[in-house]
């Protein structure tokens, strides 16, 4: 560990704060104490009975086939269909009347709220038009949505006839959604002309064209694109390609006999950055990954009939998928979808929709909860919060003072607050307080949920000691484990099995530690992977932006710390000579703005650099390799590091020097 995570560790375990779980919700918990023991006992026999919670059309044979590692198998031999799962059963089971999904849109009073019957008509419809569009089983399917119902229905249509989805952010650029089209060979794209954010009408048909064009260029060509109208702004149309929802859709019988699929039919492909300039394709499952959904969405936020639920995550990330889609829906929950930003029309917005549906369970990201914080309490304060009753927190380490003020403000100091570790990988929580059990810790995401085992490990392997710190692995097979990247098996490998190969360890790329109790604190990636805001990103991916860009020679890129969104993108760019010009700052900061944009185009508004940085030389190691630390020191303010094994010593001096100057 380095010295600025011993610093932050030795800050946080001065943290002696505890909250006991409520005891009305302890008594009354979905999971106690003993689940810890009985999954430790016999692990395969307490995810089989997890499995239960599903309906199976043929029930499997073997829980688990680990026989070809670290290729796993689960619930051998076993059939099912996801969306019936998530739908119909309901319906069935006589709860049609139910309402799944309350969705606000942006524009006030722009709000519909759907049953579980109505549910199931809508996906049966889209199912039936997808597979009008020549969509069978296996083929994929990529969304590129907003935060609408249709989205909801669309990935739960795909899962209806097995084909495998991959939603992209509607925040990425056509270049990032080409790439992912293209990666995974998407036969049809679901759109819509664009969604509402901020207060305007923005749009997202214009990228899905440039993007299919693009993926042209790759060689792929998507066949069919399916647009729902959202805003009603203007689209450009190819009658041979394009097609409207209220044509397809609309139009298409609401009956449907969903196909139950084997358990390890591909579900969906989620894109997620790695280390290197290629983002990955996690592949899922179908019955692991929506046992592990719909068990950790149970367990972790003590989910009851009468809840209700909402998560903020946009439905193209991870989160969306595992806990607004699949564990939800698999439990007959009833959640709240909302299309926008939390400040839009006005900074009250989430607080308001919490108290118009009542929300009982909360789950959000720390830079939102740090963002209100900034905002004052006033705003919360003056909405009626009192129905909330638990609190999650998920995506990057949360600060105890962001924490404490989550609880206090936000939940009246009622509601445990769930401090969830997972990724993308995991599909669902691994590591987290059970809101019946678990003494809460802030800043701590405790310990691995019953069925997962996790451990923090040094180089070689072993267990640290409590009181030290290393890196987090997860010991054990589980049912969500991603099964692996979309085409690329020996990436899959090297990426997470290779680090302690003997072992059978899944290496993170988290650093994490374990107090004096054994309590987990999980500290970030320790790779060169960063997180802002929560989202992920590579740094390798932002400096081949930048280096596609004529006028850059070379650059690097940083993850540096940001009160507001934990991580921010700092870059540092060589320019060619012939951008070099005579220095002028006019002329620099228009070479700054210029590669702002260039990013913005390349990957997204989530990418752009805080700081783009112009610089003579790079820090680099004799053997080439840029020493990324240093630049963090300066990203940072902070007094330059060891720079002894630095090919060239004066280099740190010459960069500090030329910014300070302004060149
Ligand atoms: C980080 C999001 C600390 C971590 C579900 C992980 C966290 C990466 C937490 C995965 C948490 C997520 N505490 N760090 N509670 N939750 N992370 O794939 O670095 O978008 O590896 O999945 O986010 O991000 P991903």
């Amino acid at each position: 560990m380095s010295e600025k995570t011993d610093e932050t560790l030795a800050n946080l375990l001065k943290e002696d704060r505890r909250f006991e779980p409520p005891a009305d919700l302890a008594e009354h918990a979905n999971l106690t104490a003993d689940a810890y023991d009985r999954a430790a006992e016999d692990r395969e026999g307490f995810w089989a009975e997890q499995a239960e919670r599903l309906t199976w059309a043929q029930k499997w044979d073997q829980v688990l086939d680990w026989s070809n590692p670290p290729f796993a198998k689960w619930y051998v031999g076993g059939k099912l269909n996801a969306a019936y799962n998530c739908v119909d059963r309901h319906v069935e089971a006589g709860r049609g009347d139910k309402v799944a999904l309350h969705f606000v849109g942006e524009p006030v009073g722009d709000t519909r709220s759907i049953t579980y019957a109505e549910l199931q008509d809508l996906v049966s419809q889209a199912a039936n038009a997808l597979t009008d569009l020549g969509v069978a089983a296996g083929d994929r399917v990529a969304i590129y949505m907003p935060m609408i119902p249709e989205a909801v229905v669309t990935m739960l249509a795909c899962a209806r006839i097995g084909a495998p989805h991959t939603v992209v952010f509607g925040g990425f650029s056509s270049d990032a959604l080409a790439s992912r089209l293209e990666d995974c060979q998407a036969k049809v794209v679901v759109t819509s002309d664009g969604g509402y954010r901020r207060g305007s009408a923005s749009s997202l048909k214009p990228a899905v064209d440039e993007a299919r064009e693009k993926a042209a260029g790759l060689g792929h060509t998507v066949e069919k694109v399916l647009v729902v109208r959202r805003t009603g702004q203007d689209v450009v149309w190819d009658d041979s390609v394009d097609v409207w929802w209220h044509d397809a859709v609309e139009s298409a019988s609401t009956s449907h006999t969903p196909e139950a699929f084997d358990a390890e039919h591909p579900l969906y492909v989620m894109y997620t950055s790695g280390t290197t300039g290629k983002p990955k394709g996690i592949l899922h499952t179908t019955g692991g990954y929506l046992v592990g959904s719909a068990y950790t969405h149970w367990a972790v936020f003590d989910l009851k009939d009468d809840d209700v639920y909402w998560c903020t995550a946009d439905i193209g990330w991870v989160t969306g998928h595992s806990y607004i889609v699949y564990g939800p829906l698999a439990n007959g929950v009833t959640q709240v979808l909302y299309e926008g930003t939390p400040d839009s029309p006005e900074r009250g917005r989430w607080w308001d929709i919490i108290e118009q549906y009542g929300v009982t369970l909360f789950y959000t990201a720390p830079t939102a909860i740090r963002s209100f914080m900034k905002q004052g309490r006033e705003i919360p304060d003056a909405r009626d919060l009192s129905s909330l009753r638990l609190l999650g927190s998920v995506g990057e380490p949360i600060n105890p003072e962001a924490y404490v003020w989550y609880r206090h403000v936000i939940g009246g100091d009622r509601t445990p607050v769930v401090d969830t570790w997972w990724q993308t990988e995991t599909g669902s929580i691994m590591i987290s307080p059970l809101p019946g059990v678990t003494a809460g810790k802030p800043g701590s995401a405790m310990n691995p949920i019953p069925g997962v085992a996790a451990e923090v490990v040094d180089e070689e392997g072993n267990a640290v000691p409590n009181g030290s710190g290393g890196y987090l692995v997860l010991t054990e097979p589980w049912p969500s484990m991603l099964r692996t990247i979309w085409g690329d098996d020996q990436r899959f490998k090297e990426t997470y099995w290779s680090r302690f190969e003997k072992l059978g360890y899944y290496f993170a790329g988290d650093g994490a530690k374990k107090d004096t109790d054994g309590d987990l604190w999980v500290l970030g990636r320790v790779d060169d992977v960063m997180n802002v805001s929560g989202h992920r990103l590579s740094t390798t991916e932002i400096e081949s932006a930048l280096v596609s860009h004529p006028k850059v020679a070379e650059a690097a890129v940083v993850g540096a710390k940001d009160e507001d969104t934990g991580q921010a993108v700092c870059a540092f760019v060589i320019l060619r000579d012939s951008a070099v010009g005579d220095g002028a700052s006019d002329e620099q900061s228009d070479i700054v703005a210029e590669l702002r944009k260039h990013v913005r185009k390349e990957i997204g508004p989530i990418a752009t650099p805080r700081q783009i940085m112009i610089v003579p030389e790079l820090p680099k190691t004799r053997s080439g390799k840029i020493m990324r630390r240093l630049l963090r020191d300066v990203a940072e303010n902070r007094e330059v590091g060891d720079v002894t094994t630095l090919a060239d010593s004066s280099v740190m001096e010459l960069i500090s020097t030329g910014l300070s100057s302004g060149k």
